[in-house]
């Protein structure tokens, strides 16, 4: 993180996202002022409360990309809610504080993977060790002439030699190990309850005594389950639930989709009621409260939050006024334009034409579009965006899938090993779409 500074955030973020650089900008430098919080001493450091965000803008203009992007970037807990969710039917006992108790399972995984990898090492050797043995079981030193141990330590360490050298993997051996197909114990809920019945099944399944079974296996697959028995034995959990704890205290970020759908326009009438209560729940998370999760309590004060919504019906002033003040920065990101779709199309890492290349190359075949095909594709995307409904840059998606019907369904058995697109062919083969209203309605 350190090195992730707001510049750096933007740069990576712009290997896949075309435009709206001050979503960009906002998000990058709420990052990065969680890590300059973090340098603060205390007490003032208690006082610097997170830059919670809102995302405003149509729908295909890139908000969960972002997001998306985002958290694969900083090595920060992060997990993406949609907010309308806690309104759905069944709502009561859909607690919102699932969300923290989902954000330090993440947590809890991420920090411990990384110690997995730290011990990684010596784990492994450690079951080798036990494979050896099994291998090669040693005999009862003491009762043997001093030559004749010497002996068995020459051959054991060439075997292990072999061993590390994969000579023994498909080996079959006996060994005893906690039984992989564990009778999943089914609790069932009523409906909108199935939080709380993982909740008992974990409660359960630490309980449950785990039994040992033996197993006929691979040493290759015996290797796989001893080095993740060893990593455990070397590994200390509370430490890694401490750690866990904290980093989503002081790191840990939200992303609250879709909150336009929870914010309903005053009156009575019961849907709004039950949005406006989501609202009131979700407060008390994003002002700072504390969850209990099986881990621990954890506190929210510090948990970065980044709202997303189109707003068309609703606007973040129809947001409980509470809940506005939680979020003090508002971006709104620009619709999509013709260029920015040819941009879209070709630029990103993982841009939708660079995709359908990669699919054909796997029939042998090359595919290329010329930049007048492109441009066309752009063209019509945003004709099919102004005449119909704005999807943004999901139309691109409709679109090609349409053009790259026939070949997509023609390979491999057609024999060729190159296809170039040009203006004309998409002008035929979406043309005839174009001009009929109620086909292009249905298919693009
Ligand atoms: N600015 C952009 N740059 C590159 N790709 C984009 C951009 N905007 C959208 N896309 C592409 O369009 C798809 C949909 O975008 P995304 O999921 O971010 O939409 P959204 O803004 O979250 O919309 P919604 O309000 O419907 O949730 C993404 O998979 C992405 O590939
Ligand atoms: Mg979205």
């Amino acid at each position: 993180m350190e090195k992730l500074t707001p510049k750096k955030i933007v740069r990576e973020l712009d290997k896949y996202i075309i435009g709206q650089s001050s979503a960009k900008r906002s998000v990058a430098i709420a990052l990065r002022n969680r890590w300059r919080r973090q340098q603060v001493d205390e007490p003032l450091r208690e006082e610097i409360s997170p830059n919670n965000i809102i995302l405003i803008g149509s729908t295909g203009v890139g908000k969960t990309e972002i997001s998306r992007r985002l958290a694969t970037l900083v090595n920060a807990p992060f997990v993406k809610v949609e907010a309308s969710k806690f309104t759905e039917v069944g709502y009561v006992g859909r607690d919102v504080e699932s969300m923290i108790r989902d954000l330090i399972e993440v947590s809890v995984k991420q920090v411990r993977s990384e110690s997995e990898a730290k011990v990684i090492g010596k784990a492994l050797r450690n079951a080798n060790e036990r494979i050896l043995e099994i291998l090669f079981p040693t005999g009862e030193k003491e009762s043997i002439s001093e030559e004749a141990i010497n002996r068995q330590d020459r051959t054991r360490k060439k075997m292990k030699d072999r061993l590390e050298n994969g000579d023994f993997e498909s080996r079959i051996i006996k060994i005893k190990a906690k039984s992989k197909s564990m009778p999943m114990l089914q609790v069932m809920g009523p409906l909108g309850m199935d939080d709380m019945s993982s909740n008992i099944q974990d409660m359960l399944s630490s309980v449950m005594p785990s039994k040992k079974k033996t197993q006929r296996m691979k040493v290759s697959e015996a290797r796989e389950i001893f080095s993740e028995e060893e990593a455990e034995k070397l590994i200390d959990m509370d430490d890694v639930i401490r750690v866990a704890i904290d980093r989503v205290e002081q790191s840990g970020f939200i992303f609250l989709d879709e909150i336009d759908k929870i914010a309903g326009q005053g009156g009575g009438s019961s849907p709004d009621v039950s949005r406006e209560g989501v609202q009131r729940d979700i407060l008390p998370i994003v002002e700072g409260s504390t969850v209990s999760t099986k881990y621990g309590q954890v506190k929210t004060d510090h948990i970065l939050f980044i709202a997303a919504g189109a707003f068309h019906v609703s606007k973040p002033s129809d947001l409980i006024p509470e809940l506005q003040g939680r979020f003090p920065i508002r971006v709104e990101l620009d619709n999509l334009s013709q260029s920015d779709f040819v941009k879209i199309l070709t630029k990103p890492k993982n841009a939708l034409l660079k995709q359908y290349e990669a699919l054909l190359q796997a029939e042998g075949v090359t595919l290329e579009f010329n930049k007048d095909a492109i441009n066309e594709i752009a063209k019509i995307a945003t004709e099919l965006n102004d005449t119909m409904e704005n999807i943004g840059a999901r139309r691109l998606h409709t679109v090609l899938t349409s053009l790259l019907d026939d070949i997509l369904f023609d390979l491999p058995d057609k024999k060729i090993t190159e296809i170039s697109i040009n203006k004309k062919m998409v002008q035929k083969k979406l043309s005839n779409l174009s001009e009929d209203e109620d086909l292009r309605r249905y298919i693009l």
